[in-house]
């Protein structure tokens, strides 16, 4: 066995020393680190033409009282949550309207949010209790932003809280938000029909889109940068990425204090950052469809499936229809994480899936997910 390495006080010193004079020098071009944290809401966004019809529901819904709700589905890093944010900001600040947020991925379900939102220690309570509560706690005209709806657990499969604030003779204008298309198929039938959510879609950021908003990244938070570089990542970002901003403000970071290292390294390093975040934060019957994906013995979607299934049976879940099993597929196909490239075999046309990653990382979180 290796013997423990025992370090001195005196190099742990100068360890320490010789690190932070290294952090300080990587760091020197930035001169605010705000606007790498993903929260920061920038003073004027770049305000995306799908925000200007959301704009305009909500002022009709100031001036009416009757709620046109909304369900926004766009892919990671699309600024879905950042529009929304920025709106109740200038909306609180501009009209009459409450607006409030919620994020179901850290309140996740409708009793949760609820008593968030109502400001209420809940225990105890019962559901009509609770949506009392939040009642008399607003009872003007109130827009409620629910976002990361799909991450409800799955107790709440009908979220209910989309059914009371329809049903409610207050004015309530529900707003949802998801990057999962299928979203809204899963709802319940007579939620569905009492809220009838208005779909929008925010599309996709041009390499364009993305170039402007890191611009304004930098010249908030850098002393220097290079238009060229802003460019670059822009372009990287849409065309490998699915334009998820979120990996171009990473790399820009990583850019900058990587001092002179390449692009293209500095873009891979937060890719792999952030496909790490992102494959922990999946829910665990869609995990289990990326598992299948990177240890199935051939990538045909059909063999992808088989694999999946067999994965479910060890798991003792109940596997999904191919049909659920194809529109996750989809939706991990916008977050980045497989291809799906067409191809054909005989005389039908199959997908061929493919893991955009680096396998190992998945198979490293399946394996503290499930154990095995
Ligand atoms: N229009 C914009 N102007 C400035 N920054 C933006 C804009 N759109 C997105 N961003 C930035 O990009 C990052 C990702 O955006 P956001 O969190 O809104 O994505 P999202 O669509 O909510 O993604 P997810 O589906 O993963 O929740 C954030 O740091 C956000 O500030
Ligand atoms: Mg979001």
């Amino acid at each position: 066995m290796r013997a423990l390495e025992l370090v001195s006080p005196m190099d742990i010193a100068s360890y320490l020393e010789q690190n932070r004079k290294d952090l300080g020098r990587k760091t020197k071009n930035i001169k605010d680190f705000h606007v790498f944290d993903f929260h920061y809401i920038p003073e004027q966004p770049l305000l995306r033409d799908e925000a200007k019809a959301l704009i305009d529901e909500m002022l009709r819904f100031e001036i009416s009282g009757i709620p046109n709700h909304q369900a926004i589905v766009g892919s990671r890093g699309s600024g879905k949550t950042l529009t929304v944010k920025y709106l109740q900001r200038i909306m609180r600040k501009h009209t009459s309207l409450e607006v409030l947020y919620a994020n179901c991925r850290h309140h996740n379900t409708s009793f949760k949010v609820l008593a968030h939102l109502a400001g209420v220690q809940a225990r105890g309570m019962s559901m009509t209790e609770v949506f009392g509560r939040f009642c008399r706690r607003w009872p003007a005209k109130t827009v409620v932003l629910l976002d990361e709806i799909d991450l409800m657990s799955a107790k709440d499969r009908r979220r209910e809280i989309l059914y009371l604030l329809s049903r409610s003779e207050q004015p309530f204008m529900a707003v949802l938000l998801s990057n999962r298309p299928h979203v809204l198929n899963e709802l319940d039938a007579a939620t569905k029909s009492s809220l009838q959510p208005w779909p929008r879609h925010f599309r996709n950021y041009g390499a364009d889109q993305i170039q402007a908003i890191l611009l304004d990244r930098a010249q908030r938070g850098l002393r220097q940068w290079d238009k060229g570089m802003l460019a670059e990542i822009a372009a990287l970002t849409a065309r490998l990425t699915n334009s998820d901003t979120r990996v171009a403000i990473k790399t820009l970071q990583n850019a900058v204090s990587a001092q002179g290292k390449d692009l293209r390294h500095a873009f891979e390093q937060a890719r792999h950052d952030l496909i790490a975040d992102m494959i922990s934060d999946l829910s665990d019957s869609t995990l289990l469809i990326l598992w299948a994906v990177v240890s199935a013995d051939a990538d045909l979607a059909k063999t992808v499936f088989g694999r999946y299934r067999h994965l479910c049976t060890h798991q003792s879940e109940r596997p999904f229809s191919y049909m659920h099993f194809s529109s996750n597929l989809s939706y991990l196909q916008s977050a980045g994480l497989v291809a799906l490239v067409s191809t054909k075999i005989r005389r039908a046309y199959t997908n061929r899936v493919l893991p955009t990653f680096d396998a190992g990382v998945a198979k490293q979180i399946c394996r503290l997910r499930f154990g095995k």
